[in-house]
C-alpha cells in the first residue's frame, strides 16, 4: 500500500513461504478481500512481542484471527491472547483457525465493542493491538494506554491510511481521525512512538 508494489513483493519474497494454518488464513483473507495485517506486519507483531517477553496481549479488532496467530505463537505456553470483534462470525472463524493451529488454548474470544471489553478486563497487558474502526482511534487512547504495563507496547494498524494522512486533499472522517490519532500518539506524555511505513503504516508505541 505505502511501499511500492515491487518493493513489497521483494520483502515478501525474502520470507519463508507460509505453510499450514497461516497459509490457509492468508488465502482466506485474500479471497474475501479482508483487511488483515498481512505477511509483512504479522512477523513484526511476534518479533516485538517476543522482544519484550509478552505473556498477555489484548487485540482490539481481531477479524478472522490472523494477527492473533502471531501473538499466540509469541506469548508461548501459559500466555494469553484476548481476541475481540463485534462480528460473531469473524470470531467463530478465528476460533476455528486457532484451534486448527493448536493455539486456541491460550486464546479468549470476546464478542462486542473492543474498547468496552478492554475496560472490563482486569489487570495490565504487555501489548495491545488497535485495529478497529478508524473513527474510534482518537478516543481509544484513554482506554488503551492505562492498561499497558510500563514498557508495554501499543501497536496500531493503518496509521498511514494509503498515504491519505499525508495528502491535505483527503478530509474524510477516517483520514481526519487517523491524523488526530497520530498527533495524539506523538504528543502523549506516557508514550514513545514511531510509525513504521510497512504495508499501511504500523504504529509502535512504548509505554514509559
Ligand atoms: C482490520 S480488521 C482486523 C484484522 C486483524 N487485526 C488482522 O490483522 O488479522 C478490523 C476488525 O475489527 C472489527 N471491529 C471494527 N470496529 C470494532 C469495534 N469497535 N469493536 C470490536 N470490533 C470492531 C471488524 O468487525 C473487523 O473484523
Amino acid at each position: 500500500m505505502i511501499v511500492a508494489g515491487k518493493v513489497e513483493a521483494y520483502l515478501e519474497s525474502l520470507r519463508p513461504r507460509a505453510e499450514g494454518v497461516r497459509a490457509k488464513m492468508e488465502a482466506y483473507g485474500r479471497k474475501r478481500d479482508f483487511p488483515f495485517i498481512g505477511p509483512l506486519v504479522g512477523p513484526v507483531l511476534s518479533l516485538l512481542s517476543r522482544s519484550i517477553g509478552a505473556r498477555r496481549v489484548f487485540e482490539c479488532g481481531s477479524g478472522f484471527g490472523y494477527s492473533a496467530l502471531f501473538f499466540a505463537e509469541a506469548v508461548g505456553e501459559g500466555g494469553e491472547v484476548v481476541l475481540t470483534d463485534r462480528s460473531e462470525e469473524n470470531l467463530a472463524k478465528a476460533r476455528e483457525f486457532l484451534e486448527e493451529a493448536g493455539l486456541a488454548g491460550r486464546c479468549r474470544f470476546l464478542a462486542g465493542d473492543a474498547l468496552a471489553l478492554l475496560a472490563t478486563e482486569p489487570g495490565l497487558f504487555d501489548a495491545i493491538l488497535v485495529d478497529i474502526d478508524k473513527a474510534a482511534y482518537p478516543a481509544s487512547l484513554a482506554v488503551t494506554v492505562p492498561r499497558l504495563r510500563p514498557g508495554g507496547l501499543l501497536l496500531t494498524d493503518n496509521l498511514l491510511w494509503s498515504g491519505h494522512v499525508a495528502d491535505g486533499r483527503f478530509r474524510d472522517a477516517a483520514t481526519l481521525a487517523i491524523r488526530e490519532y497520530n498527533r495524539l500518539l506523538h504528543a502523549h506524555p506516557d508514550l514513545e512512538s514511531v510509525i513504521l511505513p510497512l504495508r499501511d503504516g504500523l504504529g509502535v508505541s512504548r509505554r514509559r
